[in-house]
């Protein structure tokens, strides 16, 4: 079976393509980037996905090898709603054209599901850190809970937050890696941690009152190593709670080599298996959708109009078929 899954829950379009023995046969996408000094504006994004649909799904096909596959999956949540509604209109076309099943995923278990394929891990938790959702997940009692997560923004927003404050180009994260890799000053930053839950709306605060009293290179330096020690902090919670000895980090936070670090080593005292999957897995993308799809076969319906989409789906309330 061959299932193409697509992702449009924010500002990356993504077609994968991928076989039930999972064999990633394609993975596409194009990222909507906003013009310098802006955040994501929802309707841009969705004229950029509209825009691109067509030819990443056509030059999917032609890399796939395939003329059409024997399910689609989408992602319906969580995301921006406009967003989202490119991909389940243009999931609703195709499937009508090619007659076959679909079937809606949620886009957190998507992550985690294809970091337990790439590290084969069976039973991990899952750091999952990108711009909107900063989240700790594992499968506990028969479905995926959350046992912390961000009380406010995503630890990317927060460093592309920073970024427009400092003028640094969009998305900061990779030149605040760089620039943290020259900072020598560390300056004390809120560390907050409630429970297994983190908050950094007080950094990012603070971090205004920094910025002209210090070297821009100490204060990312500072940065990252406050907010990482908190996101593994409350990693190593959940897996003591959880019992559970594999860490997955996903999501496009996830290519920062100080935070896989930082992770491996708490990892290793642990006694516990580290994986970060490559990026073309781990930021948001179709393959993850498209092995979604396959492992959420039984779901998937040729009743189009059952299915719509959930901008705020949780990844406690997914019914987990598969398991
Ligand atoms: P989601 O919809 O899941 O929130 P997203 O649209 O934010 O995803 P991703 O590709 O998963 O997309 O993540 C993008 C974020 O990752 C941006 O905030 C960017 O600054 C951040 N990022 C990318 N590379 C790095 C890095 N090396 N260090 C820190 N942050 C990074
Ligand atoms: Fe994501």
């Amino acid at each position: 079976m061959i299932c193409l899954g697509i992702e449009s829950t924010a500002h990356t379009f993504g077609i994968g393509i991928v076989s039930d023995w999972s064999e990633v046969l394609t993975n596409v996408k194009s990222t909507y980037v906003p013009p310098k000094g802006w955040g994501i504006d929802p309707s841009k994004a969705k004229q950029h996905h509209e825009d691109v649909a067509e030819l990443l799904i056509e030059k999917a096909l032609r890399e796939a090898h395939i003329k059409k596959p024997d399910l689609i999956s989408v992602a319906i949540g969580p995301g921006l709603p406009p967003c989202l509604l490119v991909g389940l209109k243009k999931a609703k076309e195709l499937s009508k054209k090619w007659d076959v099943p679909l079937v809606g995923i949620n886009h957190a278990i998507a992550h985690l599901e294809i970091g337990k394929l790439f590290s084969n891990f069976k039973d991990p938790v899952m750091l999952y850190v990108s711009g909107g959702n900063t989240q700790v997940i594992a499968f506990e009692n028969g479905k995926y809970r959350v046992f912390g997560e961000t009380e406010d923004m995503g630890i990317g927003n927060l460093f592309d937050s920073f970024g427009r404050l400092v003028n640094l180009e969009f998305p900061a994260g990779p030149k605040i890696e760089e620039l943290a890799k020259k900072g020598k000053k560390y300056i004390e930053l809120p560390y907050s941690i409630k429970g297994m839950d983190v908050s950094f709306a007080g950094v990012y605060t603070h971090l205004k009152s920094l910025i002209k009293k210090h070297k821009l290179e100490d204060v990312c330096f500072s940065l990252q190593e406050t907010c990482f020690a908190m996101l593994v902090e409350v990693s190593e919670r959940a897996m003591a709670h959880t019992q559970k000895k594999e860490l997955i980090l996903t999501g496009g936070v996830s290519a920062n080599k100080r935070l896989q670090e930082m992770c491996s080593i708490m990892c290793e005292e642990r006694g516990a298996s580290f994986s970060a999957p490559p990026i073309e897995l781990a930021g948001d993308n179709g393959a993850m959708i498209a092995w979604n799809g396959i492992l959420a076969k039984k779901e998937a319906t040729k009743n189009y109009d059952k299915i719509d989409i959930n901008p705020k789906w949780r990844a406690d309330d997914v019914k987990v078929s598969w398991i």
